[in-house]
């Protein structure tokens, strides 16, 4: 390969995540640089990114401020580790963090959203052994959910076709009902029914024991299963439960953290509080790889009560707050702050919802779901078209969105302006129409 050139010739080498090789060989999609809410392809054309990375460049590609803050930190010290020591830079992230989501007092640092589920669960679990209800080992997912790929995370999600190479990872897991319900198609929000499928939960209780659950996570919205904004009414009904009987509710923040529904997190926009909740992708505004698990202070006092000598959980990776993610999450989240991203995804989400739900007469769109800057659009299953050849014309044209089954969701970086959307607009309308 010749080193010098910006096109690899060998595209072998790299095993690609979640890819088909083949289908990628016969049409490679290669980008070579990303400004702002576009990337540029390896023959220079420009394409919009309509999901935001992968749901978490929010403060778009290549901020300058964080670029900055990273170099700098790389400078002043690459890499020290936390175990049993630290550097003050990942307390000051931590710090950052926690102070966007009053109400929870710490955060372990992780490298990814999968990372974060799979310590959100492990830590559910050790809270109760440590409390003395060791035997609460039930962990209740979803189906059609989506929470990373390591064991734990797959064990709880609900998507099939991920877990299908696997078999049974973690034992004990259960799944509710997934609330994408047929009366509900093109809700533009909430929508009105389903509040009554978080009474599977009650029915796991009442199967297994409630007292051997150990915890129940769910994404607000659910995101890459094909978005599901939560009918009215089911996550505060799923809160009941759980303090019923003496459950941790797990939100899975990976996607709806920093700023996508227009509020930090979406238990705040939703008034819903969890008992721990995860988050990463927007964390460092996708630059260097973070994720973290946010706990309440009653979560994490329960660890303290073993021989002082030992660590409080026996868990942690080597980049648990690596000196440049702690750089890079500072800076941006100085940059959601003096720039007023958040706010920005909340003033632009009702333009958003308007200009997504214009496609409902679209024949073969059978449904559209949105919620906050997340956006998906159902094709019909009997169409003679579908959501991946929707994707490989919108990216002819010049507009990157990401096929999941036969939906196709998109997430912008929450600094889209209404121009944008117009522009999103006229792409999506010689796509589909
Ligand atoms: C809700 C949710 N949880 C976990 C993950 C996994 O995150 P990662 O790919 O960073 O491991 C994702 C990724 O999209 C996600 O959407």
């Amino acid at each position: 390969m010749n080193d010098a050139s910006p096109i690899p010739n060998d595209l072998d080498s790299f095993w690609m995540p979640f890819t088909s090789s083949r289908a990628f060989k016969a049409a490679p999609r290669l980008v070579s640089g990303a400004k702002g809410l576009y990337y540029t392809t390896v023959d220079g054309r420009e394409v919009f990114d309509g999901t935001g990375g992968l749901w978490c460049s929010n403060a778009g590609h290549g901020h300058p401020r964080i670029i900055e803050a990273i170099q700098k930190q790389a400078a002043e010290m690459d890499f020290a580790h936390c175990f049993g020591q630290g550097h003050p830079i990942a307390f000051q992230a931590a710090s950052r963090m926690v102070a966007l989501a009053p109400g929870f007092d710490h955060v372990f640092f992780t490298n990814s959203g999968s990372e974060s589920v799979d310590t959100a669960l492990k830590i559910a679990l050790g809270y109760h052994s440590a409390r003395g209800e060791g035997q609460r080992r039930i962990l209740v997912g979803r189906q059609k959910a989506y929470h990373g790929i390591n064991f734990g995370g797959l064990s709880v999600g609900g998507i099939g076709l991920n877990k299908g190479q696997f078999g049974t990872l973690y034992p004990s897991a259960q799944h509710l009902r997934h609330t994408n319900l047929p009366e509900n198609r093109m809700s533009k929000g909430q929508p009105e029914t389903g509040a009554h499928l978080a009474e599977d939960l009650a029915m796991i209780c009442e199967t297994h024991g409630g007292h051997n659950v150990a915890a129940v996570i769910v994404e607000p919205v659910a995101g890459a299963g094909g978005v599901f904004p939560p009918p009215k009414g089911y996550l505060e009904r799923l809160r009941e439960i759980c303090d019923q009987h003496g459950i941790l509710l797990i939100f899975d923040e990976v996607i709806t953290g920093f700023g996508r529904m227009g509020t930090p997190f979406a238990s705040q926009h939703f008034g819903v509080k969890p008992d721990i909740f995860t988050a990463a992708k927007g964390m460092t505004n996708a630059t260097v790889p973070m994720g973290g698990v946010f706990t309440t202070a009653k979560v994490r006092e329960a660890f303290l009560s073993g021989p002082e000598a030992l660590p409080d959980l026996f868990h942690g990776y080597t980049y648990s707050g690596h000196p440049l993610a702690s750089a890079a999450a500072i800076a941006t989240l100085d940059v959601y702050r003096d720039e007023g991203i958040f706010e920005n995804a909340a003033k632009m989400a009702p333009i958003w919802e308007e200009m997504l739900h214009s496609f409902a007469d679209v024949p073969d769109v059978i449904d559209i779901r949105n919620m906050g800057l997340i956006g998906a659009m159902e094709i019909d299953p009997n169409s003679s078209r579908t959501a991946p050849e929707l994707a490989k014309k919108a990216w002819d044209i010049g507009l990157s969105f990401r096929p999941i089954g036969n939906n196709f969701a998109m997430s912008p970086p929450l600094t889209i302006d209404e121009e944008h959307i117009g522009k999103v607009k006229d792409m999506l309308t010689k796509v589909l129409r």
